[in-house]
């Protein structure tokens, strides 16, 4: 049993629950109806392919009112991003992604599993109910956001995939097409993008498949049409435009441990106790938050979830293992 700790930078209940409960658990009936049609709303928008059409007053606007962190504007989320297919400078996804065609998509599910299969991206939308989660997302450069994203638990899929007992680790793989992708062309890494978790962090309710963000769906930049969200590790861990996921025994190796395994380990859980080798990890930047007189934020353990997750690190050494 997890034990909530009450310090005040602990995550608000509305971002760790989906916004539904969250809802009930107030009380708060006014209004409710409208909301809970927004996924539907954005399943039909998904399904209707396309452009990316906005859901106006949607949840992320009435969820962020709610939560002690303010969401930051939906321009800063969808202008300042990596996405090392489009380019390294963080402008370059939002003016280079539109070349991403993301539909007609296909997910494989296969390795060491009981029922592998290729999901297209309807089928997978209506796996499950879409929640909206409103996570903060560090990245290792030093920088945060709060998105209210949309998706659902990764669980739901990987339990209908029935992994064996021999399914220790998931691989993520994510699009590699050079006539989409530009930055392909550069070897800043290795392609296609890996990244990879234990079997219990997948299994974890807050890892997120996500298929959207501000009650829209997700734009390219932002790894449309569906990728990962893992709040709780440095941001490089929650793959963009996945088109794989394998089951498998050995740990997978991550498109980022092979470029530099001294600065980027397999876990990467957001720690400030431990410095990346070139700068502090102490503390972070929060976007839209960049005037002279701005302060810096504290980094929290596990960006703040370590009440929710902690436990799965039990025992481990989070300085070997960062
Ligand atoms: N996924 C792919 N396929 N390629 C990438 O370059 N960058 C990662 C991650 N997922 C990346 C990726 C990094 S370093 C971060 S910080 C987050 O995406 C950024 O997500 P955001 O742009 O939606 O904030």
């Amino acid at each position: 049993m997890l034990i909530q700790s009450s310090s005040p930078n602990d995550p608000a209940p509305s971002e760790i629950t989906p916004r539904q409960a969250y809802l009930n658990r107030r009380q708060v009936t006014a209004g409710l109806a409208l909301m809970a049609a927004a996924p539907e709303l954005l399943a039909q928008s998904v399904a209707g392919g396309g452009k990316l059409p906005r859901l106006a007053a949607t949840p992320g606007t009435v969820a962020g009112a709610m939560v002690l962190d303010k969401p930051t504007r939906y321009a800063d989320a969808t202008s300042y991003n990596n996405f090392y297919e489009f380019g390294t400078d963080k402008s370059d996804p939002a003016e280079r992604a539109h070349t991403l065609k993301p539909r007609p998509w296909t997910v494989a599910v296969e390795g060491e599993c009981a029922k592998p299969g290729r999901y297209d991206l309807d089928a997978l939308l209506k796996l499950s109910a879409l929640e909206e989660r409103v996570y903060r997302l560090r990245c290792v450069e030093g920088w945060s956001m709060v998105i209210p994203w949309i998706g659902y638990s990764l669980s739901e899929l990987i339990k209908r995939a029935e992994p064996t007992s021999k399914a220790k680790f998931v691989e993520f793989t994510t699009l590699a097409d050079r006539a989409q992708m530009p930055g392909l062309r550069s070897a800043v890494l290795e392609w296609p993008y890996v990244e990879g978790l234990r079997m219990d962090e997948a299994m974890h309710p807050l890892a997120l498949l996500t298929f959207g963000m501000y009650g829209e769906v997700l734009p390219n930049q932002n790894g449309a049409p569906v990728r990962i969200v893992l709040p709780w590790k440095y941001g490089f861990k929650s793959a963009k435009s996945i088109v794989k996921i394998r089951f498998v025994e050995k740990q997978p190796r991550s498109s980022w441990e092979q470029a530099a395994p001294q600065e980027y380990g397999f876990y990467s859980n957001v720690n400030p106790g431990v410095p990346h080798p070139r700068w502090s990890q102490a503390s972070e930047r929060r976007i839209g938050e960049d005037g002279l007189f701005a302060k810096k934020r504290p980094t929290l353990i596990f960006n703040g979830y370590e009440a929710q997750v902690g436990q799965l690190y039990a025992g481990m050494d989070l300085r070997r293992n960062f």
